[in-house]
């Protein structure tokens, strides 16, 4: 695997590939720039980006066929759950359809590997009180319209390797974190609210659970996926970090030198997941696992964020735009269906 397309590659997982694995592959970056894409995040490595909607057919059909990639790793998507719940249908265009297209113009050119990035989100959620983990084989059972959209994707694409044989591996990775992610998502928005002195915002009573896990070895357990992965299997990536998110936030203010004041409680997220787990004992027996805890990965987290605090507050007034509009809809909904 020489030559690899890299789908997504300005959004933060496929920039951690592209800053991790630059020197190692010829890589070119598919990107539409959509509002969490962001060229900054790989500029400093060189690699090439174009300016590419995946929705668009022919052109992603004839920049496929120019690159003429070995392999495939396709992490462009749409993917802010609660930005689902206000509007699914930009997820449907580019998680389901946009991978349709990305995976036809893999099968006119011929690639040795499609790496189709999904998530722990598909297996739906698991009841307070379970110790159960998800395994491949669990059923498929999305709760949120980006979720599902994820899970109608995996579907499709392993319809691609039974019916016309293209060396499609899928991973579902739990949630990640770490530098440069874009700050909707709980760990950055809360770093942020608090650099702008407003307390961490928690959905619920913070009870929900979540097994974290650091780009970085998120982007190793890729790799390794795309060189020892068999064709048509699934691979669940994840650590043993779980976590309630109410325990984060409590780790996240420590480490800004702050104390529990500074952590209130919102309205829930409608259909909220309570927990995800995951059995990765599959992809642990290719040879990956997690070389970063989380209280390490965290603390570095903080410390990222707070040193490129200017790239922070450049996202700040289009996220804090969004969830003024996020929560007056919530708010709306939550009362018409008290
Ligand atoms: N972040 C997580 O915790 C997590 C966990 C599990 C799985 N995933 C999956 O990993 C992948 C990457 O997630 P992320 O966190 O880096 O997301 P992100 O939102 O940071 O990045 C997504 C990238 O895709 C691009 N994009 C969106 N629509 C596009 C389109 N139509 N055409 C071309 N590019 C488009 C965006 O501009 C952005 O650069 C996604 O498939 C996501 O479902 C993420």
């Amino acid at each position: 695997m020489r030559r690899i397309l890299v789908t997504g590659g300005a959004g933060f997982i496929g920039s951690a590939f592209v800053r991790e694995f630059h020197r190692d592959f010829e890589l070119l970056v598919i990107d539409n720039l959509d509002y969490s894409g962001d060229a900054l995040r790989i500029r400093e490595t060189g690699v090439p980006l174009l300016e590419v909607d995946i929705r668009d057919k022919e052109t992603l059909m004839e920049m496929v066929e120019d690159f003429h990639p070995d392999a495939i790793v396709h992490f462009a998507a749409q993917t802010h759950v609660d930005r689902s719940i206000v509007d699914p249908e930009p997820f449907f265009s580019t998680n389901v359809m946009g991978t349709l297209n990305l995976l036809q113009a893999a099968l006119e050119t011929g690639v040795r590997r499609f790496i189709h990035i999904s998530t722990d989100e598909v297996y739906g959620d698991l009841p307070p009180g379970s110790d159960e983990k998800f395994t491949e084989e669990s059923p498929l059972r999305p709760s949120s319209p980006y979720s599902s959209s994820k899970a109608s994707a995996d579907l499709m694409v392993q319809s691609f390797v039974r019916t016309y044989g293209l060396p499609v591996l899928i991973v579902r990775p739990s949630n990640c974190y770490g530098p440069w992610q874009y700050p909707e998502k709980l760990i950055p928005y809360s770093i942020l609210r608090l650099l702008n002195g407003e307390p961490i915002a928690l959905y619920g009573r913070g009870e929900n659970i979540r097994t974290w896990l650091h780009v970085d070895d998120c982007v190793r357990g890729i790799r390794i996926v795309m060189e020892r992965g068999e064709i048509g299997e699934i691979y669940n990536l994840g650590s043993d970090e779980e976590r309630r998110n109410i325990d984060v936030a409590r780790l996240i203010v420590r480490y800004m030198g702050l104390d529990e004041n500074w952590i209130e409680f919102v309205n829930d997220r409608p259909g909220h997941d309570f927990r995800y787990a995951l059995n990765t004992s599959k992809i642990r027996s290719l040879g990956w696992e997690p070389e970063i805890s989380f209280e390490e990965g965290l603390r570095e987290t903080v410390r990222w964020y707070i040193e490129n605090r200017e790239w922070l507050e450049l996202k700040y007034s289009e996220v804090a735009g969004f969830v003024k509009r996020w929560q007056y809809r919530a708010l709306k909904f939550l009362n018409k269906h008290k």
